[in-house]
Order: structure tokens, then sequence, then C-alpha cells
């Protein structure tokens, strides 16, 4: 796993911020259900891109549409591609962008990223917003785990053996940015979903 801290200055973060809110203005945050139906999550989501991961009473995967609206998700920002080119130095095209949204109290429970049909392509996540507390363990659940706090321009490159290895977010911690108005965080996840092109 590679941490890149305060990788966005500023600048990018505010047009970035910018953006993201322009395109949930589109498709709008939602508040997803867990499989089986019981539980909503704490984070509110949305995505841009051709395709969008969901979670709902079905289960998770891939849509090309939201789930509310039944539109096609928004493209994804060319700064994010670029972004995302930058620091894999790979040039073909994420195709899912989620977008996280979390209040005070949202937390993310620990999982792998593996509703993809490929798993070859890194995983580019970019916060915004609020500190985090992220936790990363191996490629088991029993693995043991570090936490790290997460700033508002800091990138996570999830790649070769880190791609599948368990990650979540504790809490956020409140009034540590002044970013997003109102406050809280959003994380940013690009990924590959279908096989990445070779060469
Ligand atoms: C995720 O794993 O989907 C998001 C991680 C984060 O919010 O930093
Ligand atoms: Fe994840």
């Amino acid at each position: 796993m590679r941490l890149l801290p305060g990788h966005l200055d500023l600048a990018a973060q505010r047009a970035l911020r910018d953006r993201i809110h322009a395109l949930l203005a589109e498709a709008p945050l939602y508040r997803p259900t867990m499989p089986g139906g019981d539980k909503t999550m704490s984070v509110r989501m949305s995505n841009c891109g051709p395709l969008g991961w969901l979670t709902d009473r079905a289960g998770y995967r891939y849509a090309d549409r939201h789930p509310e609206t039944g539109r096609p998700w928004p493209a994804i920002p060319d700064a994010l591609i670029a972004l995302r080119d930058t620091v894999t130095g790979l040039p073909y095209r994420p195709e899912a962008c989620l977008i996280n949204r979390y209040d005070a109290g949202s937390r993310l429970g620990l999982h792998v990223d593996q509703d993809e049909g490929d798993f070859s392509a890194p995983v580019v996540s970019v916060s915004l917003g609020d500190q985090a507390l992220f936790r990363v363990g191996g490629a088991t659940r029993k693995h043991p785990t570090r936490s790290l706090r997460l700033s508002s321009g800091d990138v996570v490159v999830l790649e070769g053996e880190s791609r599948l290895w368990f990650h979540g977010v504790d809490r956020i911690y409140p009034g540590t940015s002044t970013l997003l108005e109102g406050g809280g965080r959003l994380n940013l996840t690009l990924r590959r979903v279908t096989t990445a092109p070779s060469g």
C-alpha cells in the first residue's frame, strides 16, 4: 500500500470538491442498504463513471445507473483521471469512482474491494475534508491491522498484494478541516471493474 500525504494542495482540493458537489447535484448521495436489507450504512454514497458500486438488499454489485434516479452516473472528472494516471503510471481509464460521504458518526467496516473482475489494476482513493482513522490489515480478517489518520488531500493506493487487503474507516474527526461546508469527509475511490487492457 502506498500513502501519498498531501498529494493534492488546497487549490486542487477546492477545485475537486466543487466538481464533486456539482456532480452530486446530478447523482445525489443516497443511503445504501446492506445485503439482506436489515441494515443501512452510516456512509452515504454516489458514483461517477460508466459503472458505480452499489449495495442493496440484493447484494453488492456494479451498475450503470443511479439506484434512485435511474439515470446513468455522471462522468469521472478529468482531474481524477489525471490523478490516477499520475500516481499509478497506468494510462487506461478507471471505470468507477465511488463517492463516500462520511458524517460525524459514520464508519465503514473492514472489507476487501473484491466486486471487480480484475484485481491487477490498483485502487486509488482520495480524501477530502475531515480526517479519518483508516485501518488496514492484510489478506485475511485475522491479519494484524494498523491505523493511520488520513487528512484532506491524502491519496492511498492499494496495489500489488495490498489490492486485496482488508481496510476500513473506524471514525472521522469532526472539526479537523474546513474544506466541506458543515464538516464531514468525502472519499473518492477509483477502480477498474472489467479486465484492465494489457500493454
Ligand atoms: C473505501 O474503502 O471504500 C473507502 C475508504 C476511505 O473512505 O478512506
Ligand atoms: Fe474499500
